[in-house]
């Protein structure tokens, strides 16, 4: 489990001190090359998303983000008084596993995927768009769809219904997975995992938000969320995941919220409050 890193504080240090390379260190090391970022309307919340109950009522997406390779770490990179530089590469292999895990995925959920690139001006994206239509020979079961990445942030706020699973590479997958997390009304409301041949870390979407710390406000739903992903994907244990899924669902249903999502005839609580609530919920249910 990890929580959010980063802040304001440290903006103008180096790159490789800022707290986020320690992120970068953490899934690079551990190898935790498949991002899962799940965005599922709770059906209490629907008046408290930006977009129209109508447009969001059932959504349900993965975001599958490669979360290893692209431009976030590739060599070269630098920086100097007149230029900033990256490199946008992907191997073969790297684009095979990801594929792989997003079929699969795909699988225990509706079977659709959408590739999400932009092959019409990057090779980089031609090469992704070729391996993953390449694996999917292997997954004919599965429906493909191919979206430039611009198209796929323009449907995700207009038609977002349409999306089952959605694969992308690094830095789109960070992009899109806010805009798929907005639509629930709420980024504190979002799990996630990073999971590779050997480790997982789970954590949750939102960052640190350095302007509501210290204040006992925060929404911890993010968090035990992300608890009762690990209990479903690491521990094996999807019944315990449920019943950690379903005491945050019924606690929403009841009107109990964080102050950022709630609405006049909610019951405003802290972030410890409502973390009992949830606590209290599930010892009722278990026993
Ligand atoms: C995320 C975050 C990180 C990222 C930051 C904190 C480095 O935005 O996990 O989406 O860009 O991957
Ligand atoms: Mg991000």
């Amino acid at each position: 489990m990890l929580g959010a890193v980063g802040g304001p504080k440290w903006d103008n240090q180096e790159q490789e001190k800022k707290p986020e390379n320690g992120l970068m260190q953490l899934r690079e090391t551990l190898g935790l090359y498949t991002n899962l970022r799940p965005a599922k309307i709770y059906p209490s919340l629907i008046d408290v998303s930006s977009l129209k109950p109508e447009v969001i009522k059932g959504v349900d997406i993965m975001v599958v983000r490669e979360l290893t390779g692209g431009i976030y770490f590739g060599t070269p990179r630098g920086i100097n008084e007149n230029e900033g530089w990256n490199t946008l590469r992907y191997t073969r292999n790297e684009v095979e596993r990801i594929a792989k895990s997003a079929f699969e995925i795909a699988r225990l959920r509706d079977n659709r995927v959408t590739s999400v690139h932009k092959s019409n001006v990057l090779e980089s994206s031609q090469f992704w768009k070729n391996i993953i239509k390449s694996v999917h020979l292997d997954y004919s079961d599965v429906q493909l769809n191919e979206m430039y990445v611009d198209n796929a942030a323009m449907q995700l706020v207009s038609n977002p219904k349409q999306f089952d699973v959605i694969i992308t590479q690094n830095m789109f997958g960070d992009i899109l997975s806010d805009i798929t997390g907005m639509l629930t009304g709420s980024l504190g409301m979002l799990p996630s995992a990073s999971i590779g041949e050997k480790y997982a870390l789970y954590e949750p979407v939102h960052g640190t938000a350095p302007e509501i710390s210290g204040q006992n406000i925060a929404n911890p739903i993010a968090m035990i969320a992300s608890v009762a992903m690990m209990l479903e994907i690491t521990c094996k244990l999807p019944l315990a995941a449920k019943f950690i899924n379903n005491a945050i669902e019924e606690i929403l249903n009841e009107g109990y919220r964080t102050t950022e999502v709630a609405l006049p005839s909610d019951f405003i609580l802290s972030t410890t409050e409502l973390t009992e609530k949830i606590i209290n919920f599930l010892n009722k249910d278990i026993i």
